[in-house]
């Protein structure tokens, strides 16, 4: 099912994204915008900001942001067509839908299809192909029932070089998606193979259950490759932010409040197949940020339930403060030694299993009974140790009373001096505040976003004055003012921009505006990749802006032409900031210059830089 383009136009045209969220969060006016409490993280003074100008919402905590579709989209946890279709009821707009297919797919969209062909061939592949036996004698030894199979749409690869690579060239695919995708390699002399041959198949799939990668684990003792070989990043799959089984999980997590969270993809399923199903994997790493984030969604409280190898011990401890710093409620649980979800599950049943989830222990017993065993305690020095290490993450809880009884129950039931516990508390959570205050400080308080973007030194080596006015630039581009944006694109060279991302922008915004002269906000925002959306957002929805003060400043200026005069002032101000930055460039190769002749040519170019900094002209458009 498809819906047209314009169609879609029509509908985000004719809602008003303050009325649909006014249903769902209360919000209040606040300047130009409106803010509320954020439905997407639990907070307690207002940081979700919605733009009526813009017609796009931002939540300043924790970065959620978009159109008026994703808005429902997420917090209905709905694809983007019931959204579509949910509007359009709304609004009573008559969706007739568009059978024409492919023209017009966002290359998200042909990347999503080409995968649910592939994991559709896969699972034929297991569920019927004869080569697949040896599949299907796997999985039956694994205890895997078809009809789990087929939940998890479970598959296999044909053993051989391209298998994979005649179904695509039967279905026209385009080759080169596939080799984006990592469903296909390219050896030295350009032939391409398949990547996943002779494995069994796991889809992941992204929360609304579409499948954005796979994971091939190796079937036959002969196999000299990784156990399990993923499909790197791509643009519809990014690591860190996916947990493994969420599209399946969700609604129990939701029922339930409570997650448990595994290591492996088949713990998962065997835990599913045995009824338990507020399960998500994190695929063998430590959580992310980004995943609690996802998971704090549906629930605040977890249970970990990582194997209790060395690796999963420290894979737990780290996990343990990326969530507490999400404010999560944090268990341990732990399994005999030897076995994982999956296995354990298989032997002694769900009721068992569900016994080991109720005897899960807070983290901080978790952690101090790990240390007691390891002979912690028993030495003073490395005793001393242990306690500064367990008070870390209990200073990182914001409730005092809840910090207290931490320590109280920790004290009595591992005998240690409670006052000595309160003296380490006392010093870590004075770190605490300083890691929490400096963080703010780094350079540009309010781009958060950009940090994550840009490596930090990067961010640093532009002076700020730049940097502000490049952003500044940038954010003219979604005023929605045809003239600004032709005024900007004629006068500045995308590749002259300090800032990757901003250069991204800008050169993406010129093809893209040039060929359909569109400057809807919204529309321009959604070409770009998640962080970018994230960070476009933020610079263009913030309250207090550079354009305030310079409005102040020229009062006389009648409020139909402000805007484009503030333009012309700004691309003046890039200008000269770029001859000050080549100026003083040539001034410290004067200073150390070998010979005469050379310092003389140079004080001469700066001459002429001089000269064509105070002559400055700007093209106007028109
Ligand atoms: P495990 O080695 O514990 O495998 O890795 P498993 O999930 O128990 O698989 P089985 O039961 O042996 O078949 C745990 C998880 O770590 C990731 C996978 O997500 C796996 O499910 N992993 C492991 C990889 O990504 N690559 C590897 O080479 C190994
Ligand atoms: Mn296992």
């Amino acid at each position: 099912m498809r819906i047209s383009e314009s169609k879609i136009e029509e509908i985000r045209s004719a809602a008003n994204i303050v009325d649909v969220i006014s249903e769902y969060v209360q919000l209040r006016k606040r300047g130009r915008n409106y803010i509320g409490l954020c439905p997407f993280h639990s907070e307690k003074t207002p940081s979700f900001t919605v733009s009526d100008e813009k017609q796009i919402y931002h939540c300043f905590g924790c970065h959620n942001g978009g159109n008026v579709f994703k808005f429902l989209m997420e917090y209905k946890k709905i694809s983007f067509i019931e959204a579509v279709q949910e509007l359009a009821e709304q609004l009573g707009i008559e969706l007739n839908y568009d059978q024409s297919t492919f023209e017009g797919q966002t290359e998200q969209e042909i990347l999503f299809d080409i995968n649910t062909e592939v994991a559709r061939y896969f699972s034929n592949n297991l569920l019927n192909d004869e080569e697949g036996q040896i599949a299907r004698d796997y999985f039956q030894k694994r205890n895997i029932k078809v009809q789990t199979m087929r939940a998890f749409g479970l598959g296999y690869a044909l053993n051989g070089w391209e298998n994979l690579v005649s179904f695509l060239k039967q279905k026209n695919i385009d080759l080169e998606k596939a080799l984006q995708l990592g469903l296909i390699g390219r050896n030295k002399d350009g032939r391409v193979y398949d990547k996943l041959a002779g494995r069994i198949i796991f889809p992941i799939f992204s929360p609304n259950g579409r499948v954005i990668a796979f994971a091939g684990r190796k079937l036959r003792d002969d196999d000299t490759g990784a156990k399990y070989i993923n499909s790197p990043e791509s643009m519809i799959y990014i690591k860190g932010r996916v947990l493994y089984g969420l599209s399946f999980a969700k609604d129990e997590i939701r029922k339930l409040d409570k997650a448990i969270i595994v290591e492996g993809y088949m713990d998962l399923i065997s835990l599913y197949q045995a009824g338990v199903k507020n399960v998500v994997a994190v695929s063998g790493t430590a959580l992310t940020d980004e995943q609690a984030q996802l998971l704090s969604r549906y629930t605040k409280n977890v249970v970990l339930l990582f194997d209790a190898d060395t690796a999963g011990i420290a894979a737990s401890m780290r996990s343990i403060e990326i969530l507490l710093r999400k404010d999560f409620d944090v268990k341990i649980a732990t399994l005999p030694s030897g076995e994982d979800p999956d296995s354990f599950v298989n032997k002694y049943g769900k009721e068992e299993f569900e016994e080991t989830i109720k005897r899960a222990e807070n983290f901080l017993e978790y952690q101090t009974a790990y240390y007691e065993k390891q002979g912690m305690f028993d030495e003073p020095t490395k005793a001393a140790e242990a306690i500064r290490d367990l008070v870390k993450p209990i200073a990182i809880i914001d409730d005092e009373l809840k910090r207290n009884l931490l320590i109280k129950n920790i004290s009595r039931k591992f005998n240690l001096r409670e006052k000595l516990l309160e003296k380490e508390l006392e010093k870590a959570l004075e770190q605490e505040k300083r890691n929490v205050k400096s963080q703010p400080q780094r350079i540009y308080k309010e781009d958060s976003v950009i940090q994550k973007t840009l490596a930090p030194e990067k961010i640093k080596s532009v002076p700020p004055p730049l940097y502000n006015t490049e952003k500044e630039i940038i954010k003219l581009l979604f005023e929605n003012d045809s003239t600004i944006i032709e005024l900007i694109l004629q006068n500045i060279e995308p590749e002259t921009l300090e800032l990757e991302i901003h250069r991204n922008v800008l050169s993406s915004i010129k093809e893209y505006f040039s060929e359909k002269g569109n400057t809807n906000p919204a529309d321009l925002i959604s070409l770009f990749d998640e962080d970018t959306q994230s960070y476009l957002r933020e610079i263009t929805i913030e309250q207090y802006t550079l354009s305030h003060t310079w409005f102040e400043r020229h009062p006389s200026i009648d409020a139909e032409n402000k805007l484009y005069k503030y333009a012309i002032d700004l691309i003046k101000k890039y200008k000269q900031l770029h001859f000050d930055m080549k100026i003083a460039e040539n001034q410290r190769a004067i200073e150390n210059a070998d010979s005469e002749e050379i310092a003389i040519s140079l004080m001469k170019e700066n001459q002429e830089l001089e000269r064509r900094r105070r002559e400055l002209k700007i093209d106007l458009p028109g």
